[in-house]
């Protein structure tokens, strides 16, 4: 599709960089090429431009620069926050033999279903909270799934999927009270909704510069002062000992510009993409056999998931795709395979069900016009695909 224009309805996937934001990608290659471990002065002019966005990524969740650790993005964060935080807690207690415990959900990210399956390889026992057929988890649930030998809690802020919002305050307070770590994937909130460490009560918490307008490549973790995860990468001291290489320095430039607009652009910005989907979602539903998953009260602005009965999604994406329109059909590491998406089953909807599943997902720069243009298009994919089959 490149060379004419697109209709970008994917912003879960990834979002363009924002022109600002690649203007400071671009002046950090040139200004701040030091090491910033290095003690001379080139050396420490790359060490401000590593500093100042580590500001900006701190003031972004509401969290202390120091706590901020700068990694190659989300799927690193959440593998370095899962696996190390519940090797670190779990060889902090006395587990007397037992095997250490964590506590997670059906509708995670594979960043963090990876390395639960590699703790559960390692003889940790990990519980998947039940979700309602809406999505939701209940905080309740929770507090009976913890244990003595429970040693970490994982669960998103936002749905990547479905944009569904958990109620993540109630939910880490459960956890806190019975002295048991909370970790967040805030990846598709991030940038999107406000996020709020203290707030939240979280004690770690995944973002990503890709998904609110900075470049690929680069992400962080804020943890709480004090806790010190397993490192996954073994080598030099940077990011005070919890992630070992030199700092990707533009990335990390770029990531700081990313979060401080989006920041400063958060309020007005959620509410105009929150009426574009609300609009979109109105349109679609009035296509026959149309149905949105997820509870539609508490989401991310721009996501909405709707399946058209009797049309599988890859066929109405690749429809869509032709007529220079891009959605999903799931998370993007998973695109291009026919499953359905596990989130989808995850809500215990039947396989043909989870198959019509397409996610719209907007942005800031969509427009009122895209809108229209797409839900007229998404009408005449459908019946095509329909009258196909
Ligand atoms: C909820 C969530 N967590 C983690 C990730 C992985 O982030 P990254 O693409 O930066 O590795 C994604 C990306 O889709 C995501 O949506």
């Amino acid at each position: 599709v490149s060379g004419r224009s697109v209709i970008y309805f994917d912003h879960n996937a990834t979002t363009p960089l924002r022109p600002e934001v690649k203007a400071v990608v671009c002046a950090a290659l040139d200004e701040a090429w030091g090491n910033p471990s290095s003690i001379h002065g080139v050396g420490r002019r790359a060490r401000a431009w590593v500093e100042r966005a580590r500001k900006e990524v701190a003031a972004l969740v509401g969290g202390l620069p120091e706590e901020v650790v700068f990694t190659s993005g989300g799927t690193e964060g959440d593998n370095l926050v899962v696996r190390g935080l519940a090797r670190s807690a779990a060889a902090a207690r006395a587990l007397r033999g037992r095997r250490p415990h964590v506590v997670s959900s059906p509708l995670e990210h594979p960043a963090v279903v990876g390395p639960l399956a590699q703790l559960e390889g390692e003889g940790f026992e990990i519980t998947r909270l039940p979700v309602s057929p809406a999505g939701e988890i209940d905080p309740d649930h929770l507090g009976r799934a913890l244990r003595e030998e429970t040693v970490l809690v994982t669960l998103a802020l936002a749905n990547h999927e479905l944009g569904n919002l958990y109620p993540v305050t109630a939910l880490a307070a459960v956890a806190r009270e019975r002295g048991v770590l909370f970790h967040c994937d805030a990846v598709q909130a991030a940038g999107r909704v406000p996020v709020n460490v203290g707030e939240l009560g979280v004690d770690a918490v995944t973002v990503s510069a890709h998904k609110l307008q900075g470049p690929k490549g680069v992400g962080a973790v804020w943890i709480r002062h004090g806790l010190l995860p397993d490192p996954l990468v073994a080598g030099g001291h940077q990011e005070r000992e919890r992630r070992a290489g030199t700092e990707n320095l533009p990335g990390i430039a770029g990531f700081g510009e990313a979060c401080r607009l989006a920041q400063q652009a958060l309020a007005e910005n959620g509410a105009r993409v929150a009426r574009l989907r609300d609009r979109l979602e109105m349109r679609l539903l009035a296509i026959e056999g149309a149905r949105v998953h997820g509870a539609r009260g508490c989401r991310t602005p721009g996501t909405t998931n709707v399946g058209f009965e009797g049309a599988p999604g890859d066929l109405v994406l690749i429809g869509l795709d032709l007529e220079g329109v891009c959605v999903s059909t799931g998370a993007a590491c998973t695109s291009g395979t026919p499953a359905p998406s596990p989130v989808l089953l995850g809500l215990g909807l039947p396989f043909e069900r989870a198959r019509e599943a397409l996610r719209f997902s907007l942005g800031p720069d969509n427009t009122q016009a895209e809108v229209d243009q797409v839900a007229d298009l998404v009408k005449t994919v459908v019946a095509r695909v329909r009258a196909a089959g």
